[in-house]
């Protein structure tokens, strides 16, 4: 299917060279890129460093975690969830799916291989990948040449961990979000959580479901929403209101409506943004918050809203107000980032952040043959239309160079025959 010439060059690493686009990622964004190529008969090869697909769903997510949308806006391209799933899926259940996806698409990643380094040859024309790969202790590098490339390693390829005064210090355990699987460890332990987006919230949910004591960190301000609103998702809601009505006034509508179910959230220490929360996600990439049942938790006083962070001590930790809390753990629910900036040596197209510099919906497409899937910010549904772009815009260059090639071929027959 394709055709790949394995090679050792002169520092013993391997050399592929890939007919078709080179993949990084097999997340759901480069899933659904693979889909959409494979019914177009395009081959490929995805490159993913875990030993599984969708890994940030199967190894870096807590156990309680939904789908906060709809199913209808989280399914990939080509396939459906299952009717029989819930309005909102399980973790389990979309890790199924994916799995199901995969399968059905023939989708085969070469597993546990890291890409460290992505750059364009301009004398050839040509993508270099560089990847190494473990197996046990031992580490092998690969080159993969092709000429095309797409970036699907993830808007949350890597935690965040912020650097905070006497936090190496602290005494207690310290984890990051993406490490953490349930509070059945932290029964009655004070859990210090910091960070408020959706991530927190649900900790702090859970940590309360299981009779520990969360005090959340809310350092500047959030917008929280209801999941739903008069039985309808606050995100289909939202989406339906746009199609006739300017961003600002469909944040005015789902501002009253979120006061009407859920009171005023500054009567809690949480302030709301000055921007509203579709315009705040458009312009600033900020998530809004979709409760789940924290505010509650919130109100009956389960969960402690605290002001910011001065420093950690010891076995404590000074709020920027002047008060000192007594804590066990921290879980640092302080976001992600992507890790595009180690790898990929290219800086006109992927800003330092990680993320393409034009803004949606462009921000797809760079030069010679470099893509981005799943930096839209959008969630699972800007993945796909991504993956839909992506696969139609190579689709076109595969089929005019495999014409151009046809019109080659008959000349050198001729040639041949001549002989
Ligand atoms: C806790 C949490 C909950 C979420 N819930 C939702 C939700 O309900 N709905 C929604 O729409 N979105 C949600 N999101 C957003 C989420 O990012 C998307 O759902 C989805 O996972 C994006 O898919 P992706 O393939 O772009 O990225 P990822 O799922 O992150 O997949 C990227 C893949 O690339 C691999 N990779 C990274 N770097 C390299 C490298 N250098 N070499 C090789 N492989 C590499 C990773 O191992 C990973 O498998 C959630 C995010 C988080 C963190
Ligand atoms: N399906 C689901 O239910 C679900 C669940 C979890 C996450 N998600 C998705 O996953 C993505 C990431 O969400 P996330 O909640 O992990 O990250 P996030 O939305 O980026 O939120 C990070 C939080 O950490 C805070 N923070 C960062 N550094 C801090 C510091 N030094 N001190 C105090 N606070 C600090 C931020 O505060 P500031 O705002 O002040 O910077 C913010 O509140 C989002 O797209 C989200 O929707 C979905």
């Amino acid at each position: 299917m394709f055709s790949f010439s394995d090679q050792n060059d002169f520092c013993g690493r391997r050399c592929v060279w890939v007919n078709g686009p080179v993949i990084v990622g097999a997340g759901p964004s480069g899933l659904a890129v693979s889909a959409c190529l494979k019914e177009q008969g395009i081959p490929f090869v995805v490159i993913e460093r875990s030993d599984c697909i969708a890994s940030l769903w199967q190894k870096r997510t807590y156990d309680r975690l939904k789908l906060h949308l709809p199913k209808k806006f989280c399914q990939l391209p080509k396939l459906a969830f299952p009717e029989e799933y819930p309005e909102y899926p399980t973790k389990k259940q979309f890790i199924a799916y994916l799995e199901n996806y995969a399968q059905k698409f023939d989708i085969k990643p070469q597993f546990n291989e890291c890409v460290q380094s992505a750059k364009y040859d301009e004398a050839c024309h040509l993508w270099r990948v560089i990847t190494v790969s473990t197996n046990g202790s031992t580490q092998s590098e690969t080159e993969y040449i092709c000429q095309m490339l797409v970036v699907a390693s993830g808007e949350n390829a890597e935690g965040v961990v912020p650097e905070i005064d006497g936090l190496k210090d602290f005494s207690g355990e310290v984890i990051h979000a993406k490490d953490y699987k349930s509070g059945e460890k932290y029964t009655g332990k004070k859990v210090l959580v910091v960070g408020c987006g959706n991530s927190g919230m649900e900790l702090s949910l859970d940590l309360s479901n299981h009779n520990a004591k969360p005090s959340m960190v809310v350092r500047s301000s959030v917008h929280v929403l209801p999941r739903e609103i008069m039985g309808k998702s606050t995100f289909d809601l939202a989406m339906m209101l746009m199609k006739w009505l300017p961003l600002w006034l469909v944040d005015k509508i789902l501002l009253v409506l979120t006061w009407f179910i859920l009171g005023d959230t500054q009567k809690y220490g949480i302030q709301r943004p000055s921007l509203g929360p579709l315009t705040l996600k458009n312009h600033h990439g900020k998530t809004p918050v979709l409760d789940i049942g924290a505010l509650e938790r919130i109100r009956s006083g389960d969960i402690n809203v605290v002001g910011g962070i001065k420093r950690f001590n010891h076995t404590s930790v000074e709020l920027v107000n002047g008060e000192t809390l007594d804590i066990d753990s921290v879980l640092l629910a302080t976001g992600y980032c992507s890790n595009v900036p180690y790898w990929l040596q290219e800086t006109e197209f992927f800003a330092k952040n990680g993320f393409p510099k034009t803004p949606f919906p462009n921000g797809w497409k760079g030069k010679c043959g470099l893509y981005a899937s799943g930096f839209t910010r959008r969630g699972l549904a800007g993945a796909s239309a991504d993956a839909i772009k992506i696969s139609q815009d190579i689709a076109k260059v595969w089929k005019k160079e495999l014409n151009h090639k046809k019109q080659k071929v008959p000349t050198h027959r001729r040639c041949i025959s001549t002989f």
